[in-house]
Protein backbone atom coordinates (compact mmCIF):
# COMPACT_ATOMS: atom_id res chain seq x y z
CA UNK A 1 0.00 0.00 0.00
CA UNK A 2 1.04 3.52 -0.28
CA UNK A 3 1.59 5.96 2.85
CA UNK A 4 -1.68 6.45 3.70
CA UNK A 5 -2.34 3.16 3.63
CA UNK A 6 -4.50 2.56 6.92
CA UNK A 7 -2.82 -0.70 7.68
CA UNK A 8 0.64 -0.01 7.43
CA UNK A 9 0.07 2.89 10.12
CA UNK A 10 -1.50 0.39 11.88
CA UNK A 11 1.05 -1.77 11.86
CA UNK A 12 3.72 1.49 13.17
CA UNK A 13 1.73 1.92 15.82
CA UNK A 14 1.77 -1.86 16.89
CA UNK A 15 5.42 -1.80 16.20
CA UNK A 16 5.62 1.43 18.90
CA UNK A 17 3.10 -0.60 21.28
CA UNK A 18 5.52 -3.70 20.76
CA UNK A 19 8.75 -1.64 21.50
CA UNK A 20 7.70 -0.03 24.96
CA UNK A 21 6.20 -2.96 26.45
CA UNK A 22 9.39 -4.96 25.71
CA UNK A 23 11.45 -1.82 27.19
CA UNK A 24 9.47 -2.15 30.22
CA UNK A 25 9.38 -5.94 30.38
CA UNK A 26 13.90 -5.45 30.00
CA UNK A 27 13.74 -2.42 32.79
CA UNK A 28 11.20 -4.79 35.26
CA UNK A 29 13.90 -7.79 34.61
CA UNK A 30 16.89 -5.16 35.15
CA UNK A 31 15.49 -4.12 38.46
CA UNK A 32 14.76 -7.45 39.90
CA UNK A 33 18.00 -8.48 38.86
CA UNK A 34 20.28 -5.37 40.74
CA UNK A 35 17.91 -6.27 43.86
CA UNK A 36 18.87 -9.67 43.80
CA UNK A 37 22.85 -9.02 43.31
CA UNK A 38 22.32 -6.70 46.09
CA UNK A 39 20.76 -8.90 48.53
CA UNK A 40 22.99 -11.36 47.99
CA UNK A 41 25.85 -9.23 49.10
CA UNK A 42 23.74 -8.32 51.92
CA UNK A 43 22.36 -4.53 51.03
CA UNK A 44 19.04 -4.18 52.25
CA UNK A 45 17.68 -2.18 49.25
CA UNK A 46 13.88 -1.27 47.65
CA UNK A 47 12.99 -0.08 44.68
CA UNK A 48 10.21 2.46 44.35
CA UNK A 49 9.21 4.52 41.13
CA UNK A 50 8.39 7.94 41.35
CA UNK A 51 7.77 10.26 38.45
CA UNK A 52 10.15 13.55 39.77
CA UNK A 53 8.31 15.89 37.16
CA UNK A 54 5.65 15.37 40.05
CA UNK A 55 6.49 17.56 42.61
CA UNK A 56 3.63 16.59 45.03
CA UNK A 57 4.63 12.71 44.49
CA UNK A 58 8.59 13.48 45.04
CA UNK A 59 8.32 15.91 47.72
CA UNK A 60 5.93 13.06 49.92
CA UNK A 61 8.40 10.21 48.83
CA UNK A 62 11.12 11.81 50.09
CA UNK A 63 9.75 12.30 53.58
CA UNK A 64 8.57 9.00 53.54
CA UNK A 65 11.48 7.49 52.97
CA UNK A 66 13.34 10.06 55.88
CA UNK A 67 10.44 8.84 57.98
CA UNK A 68 10.87 5.16 57.34
CA UNK A 69 14.72 5.17 58.22
CA UNK A 70 15.05 8.92 60.74
CA UNK A 71 17.31 9.83 58.58
CA UNK A 72 18.70 10.41 54.88
CA UNK A 73 22.42 10.65 54.44
CA UNK A 74 22.89 11.02 50.72
CA UNK A 75 21.21 11.28 47.32
CA UNK A 76 21.67 10.32 43.91
CA UNK A 77 20.10 11.99 41.25
CA UNK A 78 20.23 10.44 38.32
CA UNK A 79 17.07 10.81 36.21
CA UNK A 80 16.94 12.26 32.61
CA UNK A 81 15.86 11.70 29.76
CA UNK A 82 16.81 12.31 25.77
CA UNK A 83 15.06 13.04 22.87
CA UNK A 84 18.20 13.83 20.50
CA UNK A 85 17.51 16.25 17.11
CA UNK A 86 18.92 19.33 16.09
CA UNK A 87 17.48 22.61 17.01
CA UNK A 88 15.76 23.52 13.87
CA UNK A 89 14.15 20.34 14.27
CA UNK A 90 13.00 19.94 18.26
CA UNK A 91 9.60 21.03 19.29
CA UNK A 92 9.03 22.96 23.12
CA UNK A 93 7.76 19.74 24.34
CA UNK A 94 10.04 17.78 23.62
CA UNK A 95 12.74 20.35 24.62
CA UNK A 96 10.70 20.51 28.22
CA UNK A 97 10.76 17.05 28.57
CA UNK A 98 14.61 16.79 28.36
CA UNK A 99 15.39 20.29 30.41
CA UNK A 100 12.29 19.84 32.73
CA UNK A 101 13.25 16.38 33.31
CA UNK A 102 16.10 17.31 34.95
CA UNK A 103 16.23 20.59 35.99
CA UNK A 104 12.87 20.84 37.75
CA UNK A 105 13.30 16.97 39.14
CA UNK A 106 16.48 18.09 40.95
CA UNK A 107 14.56 21.31 41.85
CA UNK A 108 11.74 19.43 43.59
CA UNK A 109 14.18 16.86 45.26
CA UNK A 110 16.28 19.59 46.19
CA UNK A 111 13.57 21.91 47.81
CA UNK A 112 12.20 17.99 49.33
CA UNK A 113 15.68 17.90 51.35
CA UNK A 114 15.48 21.38 52.60
CA UNK A 115 12.12 20.61 54.48
CA UNK A 116 13.70 17.62 56.40
CA UNK A 117 15.19 18.12 59.53
CA UNK A 118 19.22 17.72 59.22
CA UNK A 119 19.95 17.52 55.31
CA UNK A 120 22.16 14.61 54.11
CA UNK A 121 25.30 14.56 53.89
CA UNK A 122 25.84 14.88 50.37
CA UNK A 123 23.05 15.19 47.18
CA UNK A 124 24.72 14.36 43.73
CA UNK A 125 23.39 15.14 40.64
CA UNK A 126 24.41 12.94 37.13
CA UNK A 127 25.31 15.29 34.31
CA UNK A 128 26.74 14.64 31.34
CA UNK A 129 30.42 15.67 29.55
CA UNK A 130 27.70 17.17 27.12
CA UNK A 131 27.30 20.22 29.13
CA UNK A 132 31.29 20.89 29.15
CA UNK A 133 31.78 19.95 25.52
CA UNK A 134 27.80 20.42 23.61
CA UNK A 135 27.05 17.49 21.69
CA UNK A 136 25.30 17.81 18.26
CA UNK A 137 21.39 17.27 18.81
CA UNK A 138 21.44 17.50 22.08
CA UNK A 139 21.05 21.28 23.06
CA UNK A 140 18.37 20.45 25.68
CA UNK A 141 20.16 17.80 27.27
CA UNK A 142 23.25 19.86 27.47
CA UNK A 143 21.61 22.69 29.03
CA UNK A 144 19.63 20.90 31.32
CA UNK A 145 23.31 18.91 32.63
CA UNK A 146 24.72 22.70 32.99
CA UNK A 147 21.88 23.95 34.92
CA UNK A 148 21.88 21.30 37.39
CA UNK A 149 25.80 22.65 38.65
CA UNK A 150 24.21 25.81 39.48
CA UNK A 151 21.16 24.93 41.05
CA UNK A 152 23.23 21.91 43.33
CA UNK A 153 25.43 25.28 43.77
CA UNK A 154 23.17 27.22 45.19
CA UNK A 155 21.57 24.68 47.34
CA UNK A 156 24.81 24.21 48.78
CA UNK A 157 25.33 27.48 49.82
CA UNK A 158 21.55 27.98 51.06
CA UNK A 159 21.91 24.48 53.62
CA UNK A 160 25.45 24.23 53.95
CA UNK A 161 25.27 20.64 52.79
CA UNK A 162 27.88 19.12 49.80
CA UNK A 163 26.44 18.93 46.56
CA UNK A 164 28.26 17.43 43.58
CA UNK A 165 27.27 17.58 39.97
CA UNK A 166 29.51 14.33 38.15
CA UNK A 167 29.69 15.33 34.28
CA UNK A 168 30.17 12.25 32.87
CA UNK A 169 31.50 10.77 29.68
CA UNK A 170 29.64 7.78 27.85
CA UNK A 171 29.41 4.71 29.98
CA UNK A 172 29.98 1.31 28.34
CA UNK A 173 26.93 -0.77 28.55
CA UNK A 174 26.48 -3.65 31.45
CA UNK A 175 24.85 -6.41 30.77
CA UNK A 176 21.28 -5.98 30.09
CA UNK A 177 21.70 -1.62 30.63
CA UNK A 178 22.51 -0.12 27.59
CA UNK A 179 21.06 3.30 29.13
CA UNK A 180 22.02 6.36 27.16
CA UNK A 181 24.74 4.99 25.06
CA UNK A 182 22.91 2.80 22.15
CA UNK A 183 24.86 0.35 19.99
CA UNK A 184 24.95 3.04 17.90
CA UNK A 185 25.93 5.50 19.79
CA UNK A 186 28.85 3.24 20.84
CA UNK A 187 30.16 2.62 17.57
CA UNK A 188 30.04 6.29 16.85
CA UNK A 189 32.50 6.87 19.92
CA UNK A 190 34.38 4.07 19.00
CA UNK A 191 34.98 5.44 15.65
CA UNK A 192 35.91 8.85 16.92
CA UNK A 193 38.25 7.20 20.05
CA UNK A 194 36.02 8.14 22.48
CA UNK A 195 36.30 5.41 25.35
CA UNK A 196 33.78 3.91 27.57
CA UNK A 197 33.57 4.25 31.30
CA UNK A 198 34.23 0.88 32.25
CA UNK A 199 31.36 0.15 34.93
CA UNK A 200 33.13 -0.53 38.02
CA UNK A 201 35.45 1.87 37.15
CA UNK A 202 32.93 4.57 36.90
CA UNK A 203 31.29 3.26 40.40
CA UNK A 204 34.64 3.32 42.09
CA UNK A 205 35.45 7.03 40.51
CA UNK A 206 32.23 8.63 42.07
CA UNK A 207 32.73 6.28 45.71
CA UNK A 208 36.45 8.15 46.08
CA UNK A 209 35.49 11.83 44.99
CA UNK A 210 33.02 11.16 47.72
CA UNK A 211 35.56 9.91 50.48
CA UNK A 212 39.01 12.35 49.48
CA UNK A 213 37.09 14.88 47.44
CA UNK A 214 37.36 18.72 47.93
CA UNK A 215 33.88 18.76 49.63
CA UNK A 216 33.76 22.45 48.61
CA UNK A 217 33.96 21.24 44.66
CA UNK A 218 30.51 21.48 42.84
CA UNK A 219 31.44 19.97 39.62
CA UNK A 220 33.68 17.27 38.61
CA UNK A 221 34.21 15.57 34.97
CA UNK A 222 34.94 11.92 34.75
CA UNK A 223 35.44 10.10 31.42
CA UNK A 224 37.38 7.37 30.46
CA UNK A 225 38.98 9.66 27.54
CA UNK A 226 41.24 11.78 29.78
CA UNK A 227 40.52 14.46 27.93
N1 LIG B 1 24.97 6.35 30.11
C1 LIG B 1 25.87 7.29 29.98
O1 LIG B 1 26.87 7.12 29.31
C2 LIG B 1 25.70 8.63 30.65
C3 LIG B 1 26.66 9.62 30.40
C4 LIG B 1 26.53 10.86 31.00
C5 LIG B 1 25.50 11.07 31.89
N2 LIG B 1 24.58 10.10 32.13
C6 LIG B 1 23.50 10.41 33.08
O2 LIG B 1 23.33 9.33 33.96
C7 LIG B 1 21.96 9.15 34.29
C8 LIG B 1 21.53 7.71 34.02
O3 LIG B 1 21.70 7.45 32.64
P1 LIG B 1 21.50 6.02 31.93
O4 LIG B 1 22.45 5.95 30.82
O5 LIG B 1 21.46 4.97 32.97
O6 LIG B 1 20.09 6.27 31.27
P2 LIG B 1 18.70 5.52 31.42
O7 LIG B 1 18.91 4.06 31.46
O8 LIG B 1 17.82 6.11 30.39
O9 LIG B 1 18.26 5.98 32.87
C9 LIG B 1 17.57 7.17 33.10
C10 LIG B 1 16.71 6.96 34.33
O10 LIG B 1 15.96 8.16 34.58
C11 LIG B 1 14.68 7.77 34.99
N3 LIG B 1 13.72 8.85 34.73
C12 LIG B 1 13.39 9.42 33.55
N4 LIG B 1 12.44 10.36 33.73
C13 LIG B 1 12.16 10.37 35.05
C14 LIG B 1 11.26 11.11 35.86
N5 LIG B 1 10.44 12.03 35.34
N6 LIG B 1 11.23 10.85 37.19
C15 LIG B 1 12.03 9.90 37.73
N7 LIG B 1 12.90 9.18 37.02
C16 LIG B 1 12.97 9.40 35.70
C17 LIG B 1 14.36 6.55 34.15
O11 LIG B 1 13.36 5.82 34.79
P3 LIG B 1 12.28 5.00 33.89
O12 LIG B 1 13.05 4.11 33.01
O13 LIG B 1 11.46 4.32 34.91
O14 LIG B 1 11.55 6.04 33.12
C18 LIG B 1 15.70 5.82 34.17
O15 LIG B 1 15.80 4.98 35.29
C19 LIG B 1 21.21 10.21 33.47
O16 LIG B 1 20.98 11.32 34.30
C20 LIG B 1 22.18 10.58 32.37
O17 LIG B 1 21.98 11.91 31.96
C21 LIG B 1 24.65 8.89 31.52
Amino acid sequence: GGEGDPLLRLDAEFDDEINREAELILARREITATLDELAALGSEARYRAVDFRDRDAALQAVKEIHADHGRLDGVVFAAGVIEDRLIAEKTPESFQRVYGTKTAGAATLLAALEELPGGPAFAVLFGSISAVLGNRGQADYAAANDALESLGADWAERTGNRALTVHWGPWAPTGGHTGMVSPELGREYARRGVELIDPDEGTAALLRELAWGEESVRAVVYTASGW
